[in-house]
């Protein structure tokens, strides 16, 4: 009888534990692109809204440094929109640079530019980095936005923003929700290892859950998304943990 309710305990220990593996969400690392010579040197796999930011800078190049970038999300619905922003003069979404990707009202998938001056309301327009290249895919229940920005030269960090919405409505998106997670998703882009100021910086943490994720976007595809992945196996390797102590322990 006893170990008839451990089986069960264990039973229900893996269940939980199937529905809140992160097997079935797309993080950097199972990520892969179609055409051949896209490729990024850094990935970070975002803290808010299932988004990821592959990436590369160039600080070399000229007349300015490049950020290249494919921000991917999915969006609210599978009729909405995503946004990913550099912000040159705030943390928010007021003063964004964004660039938002949706289907054009004849349903080809466009990336428009929209300096935000408010959150009431927002109009295609220009943005303060010239914009090399840009465009969107819709795939796998995601969109891509994929683009390159010329940077002003000498930045070592930029503040970033992301959003996703339901909907967009005459060929304008329509205002997202103002979840905990919409209003979290923002970060700092760490464009250069700040190695001088290591000393002053908390010491990297490689447990799981030490550091909140929330502005964690430093390291490259391998240490940016191994991070969340640790913690997300963290929770599920506890309740594994524990569901073998438990079948152990009668
Ligand atoms: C990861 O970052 C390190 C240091 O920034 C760099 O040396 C290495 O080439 C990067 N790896 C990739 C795949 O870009
Ligand atoms: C759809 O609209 C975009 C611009 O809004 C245009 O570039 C594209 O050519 C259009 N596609 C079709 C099939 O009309
Ligand atoms: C963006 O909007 C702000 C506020 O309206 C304005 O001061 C700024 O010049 C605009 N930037 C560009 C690139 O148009
Ligand atoms: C990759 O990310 C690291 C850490 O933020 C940064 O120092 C490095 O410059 C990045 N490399 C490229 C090529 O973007």
């Amino acid at each position: 009888m006893a170990s008839s309710l451990q089986l069960s305990s264990l039973l229900l220990i893996a269940v939980v534990a199937l529905l809140i593996s992160p097997a079935t969400s797309q993080t950097c690392k199972s990520q892969t692109f179609a055409q051949r010579n896209t490729k990024f040197a850094n990935c970070t796999d975002l803290p808010t809204l299932k988004a990821q930011l592959h990436w590369t800078y160039d600080p070399s190049a000229r007349p300015n440094p490049t950020l290249n970038v494919a921000f991917i999300a999915p969006p609210a619905r599978p009729e909405g929109w995503v946004a990913w922003a550099l912000n040159p003069t705030g943390s928010g979404m007021v003063g964004a640079q964004a660039l938002i990707a949706f289907k054009d009202t004849n349903g080809s998938a466009v990336v428009k530019t929209y300096n935000i001056s408010s959150y009431s309301s927002i109009a295609e327009s220009r943005i303060s980095y010239e914009v090399l290249s840009k465009r969107a895919e819709f795939a796998d229940g995601a969109v891509r936005i994929f683009a390159t920005l010329a940077l002003p030269t000498g930045g070592e960090a930029v503040n970033q923003v992301w959003q996703v919405g339901s909907s967009v409505k005459d060929g304008v998106p329509v205002k997202h929700d103002f979840s905990a997670e919409n209003m979290q998703s923002r970060g700092t882009l760490q464009l250069v290892s700040k190695a001088a100021e290591e000393d002053t910086a908390p010491p990297p943490t490689n447990s799981n859950g030490g550091e909140a994720p929330t502005g964690a976007q430093r390291g490259n595809d391998s240490g940016g998304s191994s991070r969340i992945c640790v913690s997300g196996l963290g929770l599920y390797g506890v309740l594994v943990l524990l569901g073998v102590s438990l079948f152990l322990g009668f």
